[in-house]
């Protein structure tokens, strides 16, 4: 089966102050070192990647002191010009909105607020064709879905997650096209499961190793899906099924608990051309 890629637009933030100063989930431990420099090498890496691929890249400004803002999937859901901004669960990365509050304003997205309940945006909000796919469990709560079904006025799916290990849906399914999705069934609560083989029959599933090598934090644009590299068993599923698969290394951001995915938001449409900042 051919695959066609379609040219996307992210907004990413360049892990300047990235850290593990406290731990909000199971991959985080602030006692193991980290080293900021290769945290920005790999993550220059994965935006050059992005730009040879033919993608528009965007970048927000990070903040010293907040050390997590590298995670740019969680500042906010994009959908067709409108952006609903995160309220994180947590409160160290709380002041984080403020900052996506101020770049959609300022980038003319028409229709911008920050959401009323926790909502860690695209960590638990999957664009996937005609519906939002939307994670809860551990950080967004099911308010937020009505919430954002209200926003955005389309359907949104509910799905639960069980395991500590894959807090937030990006980290336990990818979207790879408007009706294919690859994800880990051990992740979801026994509905959820039912729910994803009802809707994705012929969906990719991970194994235990490739979750766990956080392959399912993956970027795809239609035909090239961005994924962790050690993922290897996806890989080859991916390239069975016609997908163009590429291994990435960001090692260092996996301490925090972030891979591929949670470094990217996707812009989707509806933004004036205004004055580019932050190249
Ligand atoms: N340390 C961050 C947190 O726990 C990692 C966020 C990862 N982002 C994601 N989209 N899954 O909030």
């Amino acid at each position: 089966m051919r695959r066609t890629a379609t040219r996307r637009h992210y907004l990413m933030v360049r892990p300047t102050y990235f850290d593990v100063e406290y731990s909000i989930n199971p991959w985080m431990d602030p006692k193991k070192p980290t080293f900021t420099e290769v945290a920005v090498a790999q993550w220059e890496w994965l935006r050059n990647l992005y730009l040879e691929l033919g993608h528009r890249v965007e970048q927000l400004q990070p903040r010293s002191g907040l050390p997590d803002m590298v995670f740019a999937a969680n500042g906010a859901t994009v959908v067709n010009g409108q952006a609903l901004v995160a309220r994180f669960r947590h409160t160290h990365r709380c002041p984080e909105s403020a900052a996506y509050l101020r770049w959609f304003r300022e980038h003319g997205y028409r229709n911008v607020r920050q959401a009323r309940w926790i909502n860690e945006g695209e960590g638990d909000y999957l664009l996937a064709g005609p519906r939002l796919l939307a994670g809860s469990g551990f950080r967004t709560n099911t308010e937020a879905h009505l919430e954002s079904q209200e926003f955005f006025g389309m359907p949104v799916v509910g799905l639960t997650l069980v395991d500590p290990r894959y807090y937030h849906l990006d980290t336990a399914l990818a979207v790879l096209d408007h009706d294919t999705v690859m994800y880990y069934p051990k992740a979801f609560s026994a509905g959820s499961r039912r729910l994803l083989e009802e809707l994705y029959p012929d969906a990719i599933t991970a194994s235990d190793d490739d979750a766990a090598a956080f392959g399912l934090n993956a970027v795809s644009d239609g035909r090239h899906v961005v994924l962790p590299q050690a993922a290897t068993g996806l890989i080859s599923q991916l390239r069975e099924r016609g997908f163009e698969p590429i291994g990435a290394d960001l090692s260092e951001l996996l301490k925090a608990g972030g891979s591929v995915k949670c470094c990217t938001l996707e812009l989707r449409a509806g933004q004036t051309e205004g004055p580019r900042r932050g190249r």
